[in-house]
């Protein structure tokens, strides 16, 4: 049986803050609105998977929190304008984002076996994905006096990796996005930051041989993978007042992935 991604222990130092989380239905995403709604956030679940998105709302709503979930397909420019109007019109306004969308690349594919195909879709959900987001969760914090942003990008946007060159770029790309977006917006009090969380067990890796999940897991210096909790705590670091004077910041959280 897997963690119960319902419950934490948090302090409610977050009350009435308006969440918008992508990627909700599942992993990082639902561990986030978890971790936001514990601490007293108002919790917009958004995800492809509709009925994954509300399934979690419901379970914040039953432990006692405000939550509402809906549809978002993040490589979609008007169902993300759509989603953060949405938002704002049902809230009033957004003040913390979490764009945690995101898909991975065929696994073992080298540069000169990915089509063209393969590398628009990652690069569509993963780099375009959180553009179309941060753009319309900018001009929505913007007109409502600042806000926070945390971006999932991953220790695969501080390192290379062979056979996964999409995914490394994106995750390259979702870095210097964050850094560009924070200089952009420090003077509107819009703070925005990437977390790049080591390997981490949430269904995205599900898929990984045994052999293959030995190997990774030896890479990390902590000998295992990390939860969807150990980085939800950090993204709800990143999204509160408690990190006021940290923007434009790239936090691993791997075990020490990055650290050899
Ligand atoms: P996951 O596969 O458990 O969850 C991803 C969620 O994103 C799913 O609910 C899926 O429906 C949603 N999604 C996919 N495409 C979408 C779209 N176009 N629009 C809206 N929603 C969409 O993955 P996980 O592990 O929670 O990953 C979350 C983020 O963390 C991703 O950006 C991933 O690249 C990143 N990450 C994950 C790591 C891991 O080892 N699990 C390691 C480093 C980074």
């Amino acid at each position: 049986m897997g963690p119960d991604r319902t419950t934490s222990s948090a302090a409610p130092d977050m009350a009435e803050v308006v969440c918008l989380v992508t990627g909700a239905a599942s992993g990082i995403g639902a561990a986030s609105a978890v971790r936001l709604s514990a601490a007293g956030a108002i919790v917009v679940c958004a995800d492809l998977d509709e009925a994954g998105a509300r399934h979690i709302a419901e379970k914040l709503v039953a432990g006692g929190g405000i939550a509402e979930g809906i549809a978002l397909d993040v490589a979609d420019e008007n169902s993300v304008a759509g989603a953060v109007d949405q938002v704002v019109a049902r809230c009033g306004r957004l003040d913390v984002a979490v764009n945690s969308a995101g898909i991975t690349a065929p696994p073992r594919t080298g540069i000169v076996e990915t089509t063209a195909n393969q590398w628009r879709s990652v690069l569509d959900v993963n780099l375009t994905g959180v553009f179309l987001c941060m753009r319309s969760e900018i001009a929505a914090m913007s007109r409502d006096g600042g806000g926070a942003i945390v971006n999932l990008a991953s220790v695969l946007g501080l390192v290379g990796r062979a056979e996964q060159a999409a995914y490394v770029a994106s995750k390259h790309g979702v870095i210097g996005l964050t850094r560009a977006a924070a200089i952009e917006c420090a003077d509107r009090k819009i703070r925005v930051n990437a977390v790049c969380p080591g390997y981490i067990e949430t269904p995205m890796i599900d898929q990984m041989p045994s052999e293959g999940r030995a190997l990774i897991t030896a890479r990390h210096p902590v000998r295992r993978l990390g939860t969807a909790e150990e980085v939800a705590e950090v993204v709800a670091f990143l999204a509160s007042d408690r990190a006021q004077f940290v923007t434009g910041a790239q936090y691993a959280v791997d075990g020490g992935y990055t650290a050899m």
